[in-house]
């Protein structure tokens, strides 16, 4: 147990239930601890307010399954390289995705207040706060990545593919939230465009960010284009069941409010081809990441699994 400046007593957060989930590979009990405890050395580093670093360790490390992390992590280990070259990498991707719920889930955008299983960050700490720990956690993700890092042009080219998945996640729940599509295009394609930036840059960031922590300094590796083939299409069939998900799973086992997207009139894959196409979709998908992989076996057998969890995952 910590205290904070003010004295008050706080319980460290950590709701994951000890039961492996469904289908879940075991490398997922082995490493997501690690990534926590990276997390929380990171933070530690880190002069904060005390309520706002309640309110950031709260939003990042209070329950998720940390599946970013764990794709730089395989993605590093898929190029032949230790894992532990993408800590920084892991830990910067679970920030900028703490920092996209916290944001999404405030009255202006979802409106939520159920996240993994606890109350959404601005109903626990109130709406400025959420604001505030969410762009805490966004630049946090940068410090983390060129503070103490071994080798500067790396840490600038990991920013850049940060910035670029970040970027284009703001860019997916633009549409999302506020539409503004490009003119001509079809409701599939306002779909695709919306999944492939809301969900997708960041999944393909992060294997990118972890490919490139590996690879350093051959970033012309062949590698590095397979392992953005794998990204693209595992974000897209991620955010895929994701929809499933909200249209097929209860409140209780997800942790966050389940029949929302049809309630709040979003353009989903069950809600635009159907729950049996929607599927279709994702077999489709789950197929062309394990092509990507092929060049890379055995060494990326952790992302085809990964793979698989990701397709049958229940939250
Ligand atoms: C939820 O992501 C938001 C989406 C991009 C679909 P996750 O399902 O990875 O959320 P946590 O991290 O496990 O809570
Ligand atoms: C969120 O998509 C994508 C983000 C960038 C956070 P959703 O709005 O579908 O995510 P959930 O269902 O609230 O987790
Ligand atoms: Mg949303
Ligand atoms: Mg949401
Ligand atoms: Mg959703």
């Amino acid at each position: 147990m910590t205290t904070t400046a003010g004295g008050r007593a706080r319980q460290p957060v950590d709701i994951r239930p000890e039961a492996p989930a469904p289908g879940e590979p075991r490398f997922v009990a082995e490493l997501t601890p690690r990534v926590d405890e990276a997390i929380r050395a990171a933070l530690a580093r880190y002069t904060l307010p005390a309520r706002l670093r309640e309110a950031v360790e709260y939003s990042v490390l209070g329950g998720g399954k940390r599946l970013r992390p764990l794709l730089a992590m395989l993605s590093c280990r898929a190029v032949g390289a230790d894992d532990r070259l993408a800590d920084s990498s892991a830990v910067a991707v679970e920030l900028i995705h703490a920092f996209s719920l916290v944001h999404d889930d405030l009255p202006a955008m979802d409106d939520d207040s159920l996240r993994r299983g606890l109350p959404t960050t601005h109903v626990r700490f109130g709406e400025a706060m959420g604001i505030l720990a969410g762009d805490a956690m966004l630049s946090l993700a940068f410090q983390v990545l060129t503070d103490a890092a071994p080798d500067a042009a790396l840490a600038g080219r990991l920013c850049a593919e940060l910035a670029q998945g970040t970027t284009g996640m703001i860019a997916g729940q633009v549409y999302d939230t506020l539409g503004g599509f490009p003119p001509g295009l079809t409701p599939r394609q306002h779909l695709d465009l919306i999944h492939h930036n809301k969900t997708g840059a960041l999944i393909t960031a992060s294997c990118r960010m972890g490919a490139l922590a590996g690879l350093w300094p051959r970033a012309d590796h062949p590698h590095l284009a397979a392992l953005t083939a794998y990204g693209n299409a595992v974000g897209l069939m991620f955010q895929i069941v994701d929809d499933l998900l909200d249209v097929e799973q209860t409140t209780e086992q997800l942790g966050k409010r389940a029949g929302k997207d049809e309630q709040a009139g979003k353009l989903t894959f069950p809600g635009l081809l159907g729950v049996a196409e929607s599927r279709v979709e994702v077999d489709r998908l789950r197929s062309i990441a394990h092509a990507a992989l092929a060049p890379m076996a055995p060494d990326a057998a952790g992302l085809a699994d990964l793979c698989e969890y990701l397709a049958v995952r229940t939250k």
